[in-house]
């Protein structure tokens, strides 16, 4: 499908502030993409996509996966907003017939992430964060900074910021976020 359709699709089902929030990190992706020598149309396709599903519910989610084969984890049971990551790579793949592999996975772990992620997952994990409609993070302004020079530590300071956040509301942790935030702690030395 067209990017111009794939956009026209998205702002037909996503509310408008999503609909915004895509085109952020499709923008923001885009500019990572040219600074670290990433396919920048690739990056932006990865970008307007990675919350193609974000407007179904938790039951919905559900149901897809149910549909589709697609394996639930416990947590992902508890917690089923996270699974809009797979359906999201899986609506990519069918409904806006994304074929490129790479593009599917940074879409499938955006929410989690996971260790040694791909330079185009890097890129959409934290393009999703730093985007300038987002409600900002804590520490904002040092993940931008790093999100436009030393990538891994955007990671790993996103990662942080998202723990402490999932460690205050009582919310269940998916044990991805925290093995990727052990692996970039690790590979930074920290
Ligand atoms: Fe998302
Ligand atoms: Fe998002």
């Amino acid at each position: 499908m067209e990017i111009a359709q794939i956009k026209e699709e998205l702002k037909k089902i996503l509310k408008p502030s999503r609909y915004r929030h895509s085109i952020g990190v499709e923008e923001v992706a885009m500019d990572m993409a040219a600074i670290f020598g990433y396919d920048i149309e690739m990056a932006g396709l990865a970008g307007i996509l990675h919350d193609c599903a974000k407007h179904l519910s938790e039951q919905e989610l559900l149901d897809e996966c149910n549909k589709y084969g697609l394996p639930v984890t416990d947590i992902e049971k508890r917690c089923a907003h996270i699974l809009h990551a797979k359906v999201g790579a899986l609506y990519a793949r069918i409904k806006y017939g994304v074929d490129n592999e790479e593009i599917l996975s940074a879409i499938r772990y955006h929410t989690t992430g996971r260790p040694d992620m791909t330079l185009l997952e890097k890129i959409i994990f934290t393009a999703d964060y730093i985007e300038p409609y987002r409600k900002p993070l804590p520490r904002i302004d040092e993940i931008r900074w790093a999100a436009y020079n030393t990538l891994d530590l955007a990671v790993y300071m996103i990662l942080e910021n998202m723990i402490e956040y999932l460690e205050s509301t009582a919310e269940a942790i998916d044990t991805t976020t925290i093995e990727t935030y052990k692996y970039y702690k690790g590979l930074l030395k920290l």
